[in-house]
């Protein structure tokens, strides 16, 4: 595995991360990655970020039921 973390949002869906990563909770409690679907380490981390998924951080496919969408929001820009 590389030893640069390279993190891809998919359209409309979860930001993929590959890599070496650890997901640390604000606590500082590490959140175990899910393993693979064969039982060996995940290289490959799929993270939430439509805000619907049951397994936050971790993408659970919600955000095609609910369809998100990462289009720019229209309207004014936010103000600080
Ligand atoms: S991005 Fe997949 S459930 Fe949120």
């Amino acid at each position: 595995m590389d030893s640069i973390t390279v993190i891809t949002p998919k359209p409309n869906g979860p930001l993929i991360v590959e890599g070496p990563v650890r997901i640390i909770t604000p606590d500082g409690v590490e959140i175990p990655v899910p393993p693979r679907k064969d039982g060996r380490p995940a290289q490959v981390v799929v993270l939430c970020r439509c805000g619907g998924s049951a397994t936050k951080p971790f993408c659970d496919g919600t955000h095609k039921r609910i369809g998100f969408s990462d289009a720019p929001a229209t309207g004014p820009a936010p103000t600080i």
